[in-house]
């Protein structure tokens, strides 16, 4: 109930002309299938998914995207003509788009990327960077066993990085993404110190609330280039859209002061 989506497709609902609404849906964990299955009965095009259902509806739908395979988690379903429910997660897209978006010179492959943290947000980051190309992933979890499964699941361009190890990783990085929910407002701060990072690397965090973690502000008062998690939000609403009407939509400046004042 306290999703952004509602103000961000409904904007681009107007934009474009089309005629209908997006509504937030509070579904008991217990009563997704049943939820889902009514979807093609009440006129829906899809809907998004957002925690507790993201796992729980791969085991609901009709077809799986690879990707969303590959996370283990879907944020898009999509109603076909025949009624059917195929499930996508555009949230690795939505990374990978919104680092493109900020800093346009940015290459995945130029140099060790360190990803903290091993939950849903982390799988959709590490899959973005090796769907983007990146060759080396070094993964720190508080939970080895998390960042263990993950990489096992994932592939062997990821290397993992015992949580006491996690500055020292930082050695020769050209990419630190934070994926825990360190920073977030009313969490704690990321324990980890920046002094062996490279001040060329690109610090990005998927927090959007505050737009401007601690982390963040570290980097950028070190001389790092940033990146913020408003952007995942924003971009990886656009396939879902796409899928949904086929109108790719456009983050226009107006819509990213609207969602700003949101969050
Ligand atoms: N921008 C976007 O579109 C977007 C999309 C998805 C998520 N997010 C954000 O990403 C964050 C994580 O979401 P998620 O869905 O990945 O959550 P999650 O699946 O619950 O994973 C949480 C992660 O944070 C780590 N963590 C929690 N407390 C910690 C602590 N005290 N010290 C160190 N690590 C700690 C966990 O480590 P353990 O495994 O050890 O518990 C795990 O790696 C949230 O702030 C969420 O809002 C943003």
């Amino acid at each position: 109930m306290h999703s952004r989506s509602p103000r961000l497709h409904n904007y681009w609902m107007a934009r474009y002309g089309l005629s209908g609404t997006y509504v937030p849906l509070e579904i008991e964990s217990g009563r997704l299938a049943a939820a889902l299955r009514a979807l093609p009965a009440l006129g829906f095009s899809g809907c998004n998914l957002t925690i507790p259902h993201k796992q729980a509806a791969l085991a609901v739908v009709d077809t799986v995207d690879p990707l969303a395979k590959c996370i283990g988690a879907v944020n898009c379903i999509v109603v076909k003509e025949d009624d059917s429910l195929a499930a996508f997660n555009y949230d690795a897209f939505g990374f990978v788009e919104s680092v493109r978006e900020a800093q346009p010179r940015w290459r995945p492959d130029a140099g060790p990327v360190v990803v903290i943290g091993a939950g849903g947000g982390a799988r959709a980051v590490v899959a973005g960077l090796l769907e983007a190309g990146a060759r080396e992933i070094r993964l720190a979890n508080r939970t080895e066993a998390r960042a263990q499964a993950l990489a096992g699941e994932m592939g062997v361009a990821i290397a993992i990085v015992p949580w006491h190890e996690r500055e020292h990783a930082l050695t020769g990085a050209a990419m630190l993404v934070n994926t825990t929910s360190q920073g977030m407002q009313g969490e704690g701060e990321l324990d980890l110190s920046l002094a062996p990072l490279p001040r060329t690397a690109l610090v990005c965090d998927i927090i959007y609330i505050p737009r401007e973690t601690p982390l963040l502000a570290a980097a950028r008062i070190r001389g790092n280039p940033t990146v913020n998690g408003l952007g995942m939000l924003l971009h990886q609403a656009r396939p879902a859209f796409h899928a949904w009407f086929g109108i790719m939509p456009e983050i226009t400046p107006e819509l990213r002061v609207m969602i700003e004042a949101t969050t």
